[in-house]
């Protein structure tokens, strides 16, 4: 059958249509870049599907900071590895930490896998792709750029931003901490311009975002790498920020202790939108294993920083991450973490048993503590912070605090609860709280992206419930 023209250009139109599916591991960091892969690869023609059956090029956006990580990331590309024989078009690629660590490697071992490519490479992907389809070649591209060389891929605006977003404002790790694989895998800091960033903020603020956290691994050190006398510290970077019309709620997301500085500490005291919240992470409560971990502070150092923190801002939240199970880290060692956590009395923790990562510092030291240690240690330090969490939690009820809406709440079905619509969104100390609202689509509208009081009626272990004042 001859094609008449008409179909001649429906197919060409199909042809160029194509399904990106993307499964993402790990960090805020991760989320973030994933949303850049789909913004890279939309103008070659590339939607999203949610189904990896349906799609043409699959890509897992991966995690290599703890192990098992790194292990969930394989297992998920064993079950994907059967779409290839119905598709033989089908492009299978990894991306992200695991990328970056392995590279060819990764290649050799996994033979059904066609693409690797570190963070680096997220704004060279249509050509990398191009490689794999047109020229049927297998790629790795996990080359570190030089500083001066690395360009970030400018975030557009989703069409429909959320109530709250993120917005990476560096990437890298120039910290030497001894466990840890991040300045191997995204290796050296580079800052994304003030412009850049403002762009960014603005475009989300004019489609509708309410609250940024700005995001880099070391956020504190913004601005460092970049010469001239106009490039401003991080302290300055979120002077700016706060100044953008528009954006009611500022957070930032991670620090190291040893940056958290005077003039970041300021900020808390005098910028209306940075929210009373700080993720600090601490790691250890000994001295001697955060000498270990090449952590350059002491745990007096740390309940100074504590101390001028909560001086600007009695009723800041604290977060922090503990690793447990460090090499050589004694039970009296653990006694000190958990007399760290007991004394600063965290809102929240990460806790995690220490994972070793090949090429890192810490692997002279061997993995010494067994696994069953690593697993009792890290239950005590979770029982120990669940009860801290609990007491905290409980401060809140009675009170009434600020929330921005964020949308539905999660524990409801489409939003309802019974016969009431429930919302969530967050407190300024980022604990959630869910409310009901009077059914209609009316009252639901009118307060989402909105700050609303709510007095605390219930504290869950996770969540806070209240009624709208
Ligand atoms: N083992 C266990 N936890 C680790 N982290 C980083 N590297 C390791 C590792 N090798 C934790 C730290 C860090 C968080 C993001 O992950 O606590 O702050
Ligand atoms: Fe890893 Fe330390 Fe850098 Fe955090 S500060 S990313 S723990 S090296």
């Amino acid at each position: 059958m001859v094609a008449t023209p008409q179909q001649d250009s429906r197919d060409d139109a199909a042809d160029e249509r194509r399904f990106l599916h993307v499964q993402t591991f790990g960090c805020q960091m991760n989320v973030n870049d994933t949303d850049r892969i789909f913004q890279v690869l939309a103008p070659h023609g590339y939607q999203p599907t949610d189904d990896p059956a349906r799609a043409d090029l699959i890509l897992l956006n991966t995690c290599s900071v703890r192990d098992k990580a790194e292990q969930k990331m394989l297992s998920q590309l064993g079950r994907l590895a059967p779409l290839k024989e119905y598709n033989e078009e089908l492009v299978l690629g990894v991306a992200g930490c695991v990328a970056q660590q392995e590279g060819e490697r990764l290649l050799k071992r996994v033979p059904y896998l066609d693409l690797v490519f570190g963070p680096d490479h997220i704004g060279a992907l249509p050509e990398l792709v191009a490689k794999v389809r047109d020229e049927h070649r297998r790629v790795a591209e996990t080359t570190f750029k030089k500083r001066k060389a690395f360009e970030f891929v400018e975030a557009e605006a989703p069409a429909e931003p959320k109530v709250s977003e993120f917005v990476t404002i560096m990437k890298g790790c120039d910290k030497v901490c001894s466990y840890c694989i991040v300045p191997f895998t995204r290796g050296r800091e580079v800052s994304k311009s003030v412009e850049m960033i403002l762009r960014e903020v603005e475009r989300l603020v004019a489609g509708g975002a309410r609250e940024v956290t700005l995001l880099g691994q070391n956020v504190n050190s913004y601005g460092k790498d970049l010469a001239g006398d106009r490039v401003p510290t991080f302290a300055q970077l979120l002077r700016t920020v706060d100044a953008v019309e528009g954006v009611e709620r500022l957070r930032f997301t991670t620090s190291h202790p040893m940056d958290c500085i005077d003039d970041l500490v300021a900020c808390f005291a005098d910028l209306p939108s940075l929210c009373e919240y700080f993720h600090l992470p601490v790691q250890s409560g000994s001295d001697r294993v955060l000498r270990q971990m090449r952590r350059f502070y002491t745990v007096a150092d740390y309940h100074e920083k504590v101390a001028a923190l909560r001086a600007v801002a009695p009723g800041i939240a604290l977060s922090t991450d503990i690793i447990v199970g460090f090499p050589g880290e004694t039970d009296a060692e653990l006694e000190q973490t958990m007399a760290l956590l007991a004394a600063v009395r965290f809102d929240s923790i990460f806790a995690f048993k220490y994972s070793e990562r090949p090429g890192t510092k810490a692997v002279k030291l061997g993995d010494t503590v067994p696994e069953r240690v690593k697993k009792a240690r890290l239950a005590r330090v979770l029982a120990l912070q669940d009860e801290i969490t609990r007491e905290r939690m409980a401060a809140y009820v009675g009170e009434t605090v600020e929330v921005l809406v964020e949308g539905p709440s999660r524990m409801a079905s489409r939003g309802l609860v019974g016969d009431r619509w429930q919302l969530m969104g967050r407190t300024r100390t980022n604990v959630i709280v869910n409310f009901p609202v009077p059914v209609g689509e009316f009252w639901r509208k009118r307060h989402v992206g909105r700050l609303v009081k709510i007095e605390v009626v219930e504290a869950k272990s996770n969540s806070l419930f209240g009624k709208l004042v």
